[in-house]
């Protein structure tokens, strides 16, 4: 095994819950820290709304190469001493397939400027992890993220095969596409993004560090399909198993739901980790692996370590909110901290894992209390209209929006919008006439096996004390080695 590779990948947690933050205290420990790339403008406008508190957007700001692009931004959305409190945040414009132009600056700098803090004060290797299904904003983000450096690429919920050719072009500057899914697109409609970045450029730059891309999928076949299909090197894989935080891939086969309304999955959707071996591409185990127990188990099955995100989503490092943190901690030394993969919540359509908290909308009285607006647009899908142009539509919109606009009105019930919920789990809230928007916090099934992380009597654990617990036991893995 390639002794660069990490043994723990502190997995990417969007939005902004794996922020700069973790990422840093992660990786200065060897390990690998993974900043979340998902709506990174949106988290970057917002922390410059609220005054950049403690300077550390102007300070990455400062780094990013092209500084009339960045004095652009800044002007555009920090405000001094911050937004008024009850004062709604101010949205960039809905990506689209061809830009605006203003939005992919903004999201290159955000993608720069997350990078660079998760990486300044060391020297070991940060990664970055996006959807694939949030396919807008991907060419600028990725472009950004790697004016930063940053040194791994990770992306799932999607077959992002088109992805290892895009990190060829872009490290030469070069001009690179990505194909947009398009539902109903017919041949001939142009459903080609396109990023260019010599049109960005406010000067020529030496060819950028390719970063390595890891793929997180859930089957053999999909390992299969990535190294055939793929227009680059895949440089792993991260398998991720079906009690993983965040949103996981669909069982599979027809099963109806179980008695709580959950997705049940099966032998069909267990990982021959034999086959996988077989392939001779590193691999690392995710989903329920947040043990030194499971660890050693992963490296005897041959894995090259683990992807862990709950345990690192609620240590003091991460972007969650305090009050979430706390409440949800409390609930794990009770024995009361409840998980469910919710079906339907997800505009993605795939089952997303949610966290039982009061006040939050994975409650039926403030999900309904709700007023349904899609007004930040991450996992809108593309469609082809009437007119033979490219339409937008979340499940999660109004009803008479999204039927208007040719979706079926089954595909709405029980919808969640993901993106505002997400903004609010990170403090970011959005105030609209009175309404302040709730989180809809996500974790792994096993939100109780937090417990032994807990020091005796409290909540508060720091990244270092997940690395060095996972790291621990009588037959401690080898030592972290990364290199500088
Ligand atoms: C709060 C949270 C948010 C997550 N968000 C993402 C995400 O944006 N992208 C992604 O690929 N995985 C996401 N995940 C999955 C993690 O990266 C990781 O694979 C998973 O948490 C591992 O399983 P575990 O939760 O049992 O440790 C998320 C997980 C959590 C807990």
């Amino acid at each position: 095994m390639d002794s660069t590779f990490p043994i723990i990948i502190q997995g990417g947690m969007g939005a902004a819950v794996s922020d700069w933050r973790l990422a840093n205290a992660v990786s200065r420990l060897g390990q690998l820290g993974v900043v979340s790339g998902t709506a990174l403008d949106q988290v970057f406008a917002r922390r410059l709304q609220d005054g950049d508190p403690g300077g550390h957007m102007r300070r990455g700001l400062h780094y990013f190469p092209f500084p009339q692009m960045a004095q652009r931004v800044w002007n555009a959305w920090f405000i001094p001493d911050g937004k008024r409190p009850g004062q709604p945040y101010k949205r960039p414009l809905m990506f689209t397939k061809d830009g605006p132009r203003e939005v992919q600056e903004l999201c290159m700098v955000a993608n720069f400027v997350e990078v660079y803090l998760a990486r300044e004060g060391h020297g070991y290797p940060v990664g970055i992890n996006y959807l694939e299904k949030v396919q807008l904003p991907h060419l600028p983000s990725m472009y950004g993220a790697m004016l930063a450096g940053v040194a791994y690429v990770l992306m799932g919920a999607g077959i992002p095969v088109k992805i290892p050719g895009v990190l060829d072009c872009l490290a030469l500057h070069g001009r690179a596409t990505y194909p947009l899914q398009v539902t109903g697109a017919q041949d001939g409609d142009d459903t080609t993004m396109t990023f260019e970045p010599r049109e960005f450029m406010e000067r020529d730059l030496a060819p950028l560090v390719r970063p390595r891309f890891l793929a997180i999928i859930a089957s053999n076949t999909l390992a299969l399909t990535m190294l055939k299909r793929a227009n680059g090197k895949v440089d792993g894989f991260v398998i991720e198993g079906p009690t993983a935080g965040g949103h996981n891939a669909p069982p599979r086969g027809k099963q109806p739901l179980s008695e709580s309304g959950e997705p049940v999955y099966g032998e069909r959707d267990r990982v021959d980790l034999e086959k996988l071996r077989e392939l001779g591409v590193p691999f690392w185990l995710a989903g329920g692996y947040g043990s030194p127990e499971k660890l050693r188990e992963a490296l005897a099955a041959g894995a090259a370590g683990i992807q862990v995100g709950t345990v690192f989503a609620f240590c003091t490092e991460s972007g969650l909110t305090a009050e979430y943190k706390q409440t949800i901690l409390e609930g794990v030394v009770a024995g009361e901290a409840r998980v469910m993969t919710d079906p339907v919540a997800s505009p993605t359509n795939f089952p997303f894992k949610v966290v039982r908290v009061a006040g939050s909308t994975s409650e039926a009285d403030v999900y309904s209390a709700r007023p349904r607006i899609c007004d930040l647009g991450y996992l809108r899908e593309a469609y082809r209209t009437g007119e033979g142009t490219i339409g937008y539509r979340c499940s999660a919109e109004p009803v008479t929006t999204y039927v208007a606009k040719g979706g079926k009105p089954e595909t709405t019930a029980g919808r969640k919008c993901l993106c505002n919920g997400l903004m609010a789990n990170i403090g970011h809230p959005q105030v609209r006439n009175g309404y302040v928007e709730h989180g809809l916090v996500t974790s792994g099934n096993d939100l109780n096996a937090l417990a032994p992380f807990l020091p005796a009597g409290g909540c508060i654990y720091s990244a270092a004390d997940v690395v060095n617990k996972l790291m621990s036991g009588p037959e401690s893995p080898r030592e972290p080695r990364l290199s500088a």
